[in-house]
C-alpha cells in the first residue's frame, strides 16, 4: 500500500483545474474561508465545545452530562440527553413560525403535485405515530418500510422516530428475498408498503412482493398499505390494513416520545465486500446534529431555497439529505417519484424549471446518463433558479464534473462533491461552497470534526500525494454505532482493519492543500506491474474519449504484470469504438501501463438499481469465470450473459 499513486494520477488526469466560487456567491456564503479554518480547528482541538454549540441550536428534553464518551470502538454522543428528531424536524419548526412554509413538494412521475406545509406534515406524522402505536409498535421496536418515493415514505420514517421505533427502509427496487431477509434480520413486526410505485409508467408491484416476502417472515404481524397506484391488491384479513383507513381512525394529538440520545433511530442495510448485507445502525442525537449541521453548511441553505436531492429514500442519501437534514433545517424539500427519462431526458430540467429549484444534489451516474443525451435537453429549459449543485455516491470524473458545472450550473453555481457513506451518516469530505474552490474530481476538505488521514494497511500515516487508505482517526457524532445484531462484524470491518482508526474501505490521496481525492473502494484498485492504479482514473480517461459513454475497469490476474486492465465500455451514441485509438488515448492520458489489455464493448453495464456498477461481476467475466454471487440487486441481470458472450477487442 505504499506505492505512491500520485505520479501516475497527476499524469493521468492532467487535472489541475481549480474552480473558485463566484465573488457574488462567496460574498454571501454561510461559511467563509475564515469561518471554516477557525471552526474546523476548533472541531478537532476542542470537539466537546464545538459539538455542544451545534447541538445547542436544537431542542433536547433532557440536557447531556457529557458530549462524548469514547471507548473504542464504541461512541456515545450527548450522554444522558433525551430528545426526539421528529420533534426537532417538525414541532420545533412549526413553533418557530414555519408552520405555513412548504416542507415537502412532491411530484409524481405522472406529473401529479402534492404539497405539505410544516404544519400539515406534522399533523400527518402525529396521526401516523398514533396509528403505529395502535398496531402495538413501541419504542425500541423495528418497522420495515418498502415504499416508493412518495411523501408517505417520509411521514412513516418520522412517525417511527416520533414513537422511538427504529425504521429499516428497504429500497423499493429490492427483490422479495432481499426484503424478507431484512425483515427477519431486523425482527420487524410491522411492514409499511404501497400497492405499487410508478416507474417508467409501470406500477412496480410492491404489495405483491411484500405478500411473497411475508411467507418467510414468521415474526411479521401487520402490513400497512399506502394506496399509490389505485390498484386493488388482495388484502389479507387480520394482517393487512390500508394506510388511509388506519390514519383516518387515528388520534390527532401526539407528543413526541423523548428518547435517549443513543436510542436507535434506524437500521439501513448495505453491502459489505463479503457476506450478507450489514445492518448499519444509527442512533438519535449524534445523527441529528450531524445531518443538521452538514445540510446547512454544505448546501449553504437559505430560507427561500427549494432543495432537491434526487436520491431514493431507500438509500442513506435519502435518509440524511431528503428527510432528516433538510427538515431539521426547516427547508422546502422537493421530492420526485420517478425515472429521470420519463417521459424523456428533459424531466429533471422540467422539474427544476417548474418548481424553481435552487439546490440540486444528484449522482455522477445520473449526470453521465443525462450528459450522454446531449445538451439540447437542459438547454431547452430555464435553469436560472439553480444556485448550487451537489454530487454524491461515487467519484465524479472531471469531464462529468465540468459538464455539470458548465451546462447545468451555467458556470454560476458552485459544485460540491460530497464523500461519505451509509456508515458515516453525514457528509465527511467536501469543499464548502464559498469557502474554498473546487477541484473537479476531488471531494475536497474534511467537514467539521472529521479527522481524516491517509494510511497504509499497517497504520502508517502517509504524506501529501501518497495514495493509500482513507481513514478517520476520531469518532464523529453521526457515525454508525454497530452492525445490527453483529457487533463483532462492526469491530472487525471498521475498527479492526487498521489499528485504532475507522477504515472507510476507500483508497484516496490528499494533495498539498489538504484536498482528498477518493479513488474508489480499495477492492477496485489495481496493481499493474507494481504500480497501483485506481480503476476510476482509467475510466475517467476512457470516458473522456468522444466514443465512450460509460466505462468500468477491472483487474484480471496476469502472470507477468500481476494484474492487467480490462475495460468494459458503452459507446457514445452515434460513435463507433476504435480499440487502437482508445488504447492510444489511454496511453496518452495516463501512461502505457494503464492501457487496457482487453476492451469489451457493450450496450449496457451491470448496475444496481441505484446505478452502481457491480465490478465484482465484471471481474468474474473478465477472468472468464462463471458468475458467482447474488445478482438480484442488478437492474437487469441478463446484461451479464450478454457481456460474457461478447468478444474482447
Ligand atoms: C461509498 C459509500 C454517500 C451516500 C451514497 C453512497 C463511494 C460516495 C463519493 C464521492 C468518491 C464516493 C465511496 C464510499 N462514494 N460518495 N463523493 N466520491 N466516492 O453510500 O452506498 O454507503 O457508498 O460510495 O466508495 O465508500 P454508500
Amino acid at each position: 500500500m505504499t506505492t505512491p499513486l500520485s505520479d501516475h494520477i497527476d499524469a493521468m488526469l492532467h487535472e489541475d483545474r481549480v474552480i473558485a466560487p463566484s465573488e457574488a456567491f462567496a460574498a454571501q456564503a454561510r461559511v467563509t474561508r475564515e469561518d471554516y479554518d477557525r471552526l474546523y480547528r476548533q472541531s478537532i482541538d476542542d470537539p466537546q465545545t464545538f459539538w455542544a454549540d451545534v447541538a445547542g441550536e436544537l431542542e433536547w428534553m433532557t440536557p447531556w452530562t457529557q458530549v462524548l464518551e469514547w471507548q473504542e470502538p464504541h461512541a456515545q454522543w450527548f450522554v444522558g440527553a433525551q430528545t426526539n428528531i421528529a420533534h426537532n424536524a417538525l414541532d420545533r419548526n412549526v413553533a418557530r413560525g414555519l408552520g405555513d412554509k412548504r416542507a415537502i413538494v412532491w411530484e409524481g412521475e405522472d406529473g401529479e403535485v402534492r404539497t405539505y406545509t410544516y404544519a400539515e406534515l406534522l399533523a400527518e406524522v402525529k396521526k401516523a405515530a398514533n396509528a403505529l402505536s395502535g398496531l402495538g409498535v413501541q419504542a425500541g421496536d423495528r418497522v420495515t418500510l418498502y415504499l416508493p418515493m412518495i411523501p408517505e415514505a417520509a411521514i412513516a420514517m418520522l412517525a417511527c422516530a416520533r414513537i422511538g421505533a427504529a425504521h429499516s427502509v428497504v429500497f423499493g427496487g429490492f427483490s422479495v428475498s432481499a426484503l424478507s431477509d431484512r425483515i427477519n434480520d431486523a425482527q420487524s413486526t410491522v411492514l409499511i408498503t404501497a400497492d405499487g410505485g410508478l416507474r417508467r409508467g409501470n406500477l412496480v408491484p410492491l404489495k405483491a412482493n411484500a405478500d411473497e416476502a411475508a411467507r418467510t417472515t414468521p415474526g411479521l404481524q401487520h402490513i400497512v398499505v399506502v394506496n399509490r397506484g389505485g390498484s386493488n391488491p388482495p388484502m389479507q384479513e387480520g394482517r393487512d390494513v390500508w394506510w388511509h383507513d388506519l390514519l383516518a381512525g387515528a388520534g390527532e394529538e401526539h407528543d413526541a416520545v423523548p428518547v435517549d440520545s443513543e436510542h436507535p433511530l434506524f437500521i439501513l442495510y448495505t453491502s459489505g465486500s463479503t457476506g450478507k448485507p450489514k445492518g448499519v445502525l444509527h442512533t438519535t442525537g449524534g445523527y441529528m446534529v450531524g445531518t443538521y449541521l452538514t445540510t446547512r453548511t454544505v448546501f449553504d441553505l437559505r430560507d427561500d431555497d427549494v432543495y432537491w436531492c434526487t436520491a431514493d429514500v431507500g438509500w442513506v442519501t435519502g435518509h440524511s439529505y431528503i428527510v432528516y437534514g433538510p427538515l431539521l433545517n426547516g427547508a422546502t424539500v422537493l421530492m420526485y417519484e420517478g425515472a429521470p427519462n420519463q417521459p424523456d431526458w428533459g424531466r429533471f430540467w422540467d422539474i427544476v424549471q417548474k418548481h424553481r429549484v435552487t439546490i440540486l444534489y444528484t449522482a455522477p451516474t445520473a449526470i453521465r446518463a443525462i450528459m450522454r443525451q446531449g445538451d439540447a435537453y437542459p438547454n431547452a429549459y430555464d435553469l436560472s433558479s439553480l444556485r448550487l449543485l451537489g454530487s454524491v455516491g461515487e467519484p465524479i470524473n472531471p469531464e462529468a464534473w465540468m459538464w455539470y458545472y458548465r451546462v447545468i450550473g451555467g458556470e454560476r453555481c458552485p459544485v460540491v462533491d460530497t464523500w461519505w457513506q451509509t456508515e458515516t451518516g453525514s457528509i465527511m469530505l467536501t469543499t464548502l461552497p464559498g469557502a474554498y474552490p473546487s477541484k473537479p474530481g476531488s471531494a475536497g476538505l474534511p467537514m467539521f470534526g472529521v479527522d481524516a488521514a491517509i494510511m497504509t494497511r499497517e497504520g502508517q500515516e502517509l504524506g501529501p500525494n501518497d495514495g493509500g487508505l482513507l481513514v478517520i482517526k476520531k469518532p464523529w457524532p453521526s457515525m454508525l454505532r454497530t452492525v445490527y445484531g453483529d457487533d463483532a462484524r462492526y469491530r472487525k470491518s471498521y475498527w479492526g482493519e487498521i489499528p485504532h482508526v475507522y477504515f472507510a474501505g476507500d483508497g484516496a490521496r490528499r494533495d498539498a492543500e489538504g484536498y482528498y481525492t477518493v479513488m474508489g473502494r480499495v477492492d477496485d484498485v489495481l496493481n499493474v506491474s507494481g504500480h497501483r492504479l485506481g480503476t476510476m482514473e482509467i475510466e475517467s480517461a476512457l470516458v473522456a474519449h468522444p466514443s465512450v459513454a460509460e466505462a468500468a475497469v477491472v483487474g484480471r490476474p496476469d502472470d507477468v504484470k500481476g494484474e492487467c486492465v480490462v475495460a468494459f465500455i458503452t459507446p457514445q451514441g452515434g460513435h463507433t469504438v476504435d480499440p487502437a485509438a482508445l488504447r492510444a488515448h489511454v496511453s496518452k492520458e495516463i501512461g502505457a501501463l494503464a492501457r487496457p489489455d482487453a476492451i469489451i464493448v457493450a450496450e449496457a453495464l451491470p448496475k444496481t438499481r441505484s446505478g452502481k456498477i457491480m465490478r465484482r461481476f465484471l471481474r468474474q467475466i473478465a477472468a472468464g469465470r462463471a458468475i458467482e454471487g447474488d445478482t438480484s440487486t442488478l437492474e437487469d441481470p441478463s446484461v451479464l450473459d450478454r457481456l460474457a458472450a461478447t468478444e474482447a477487442v
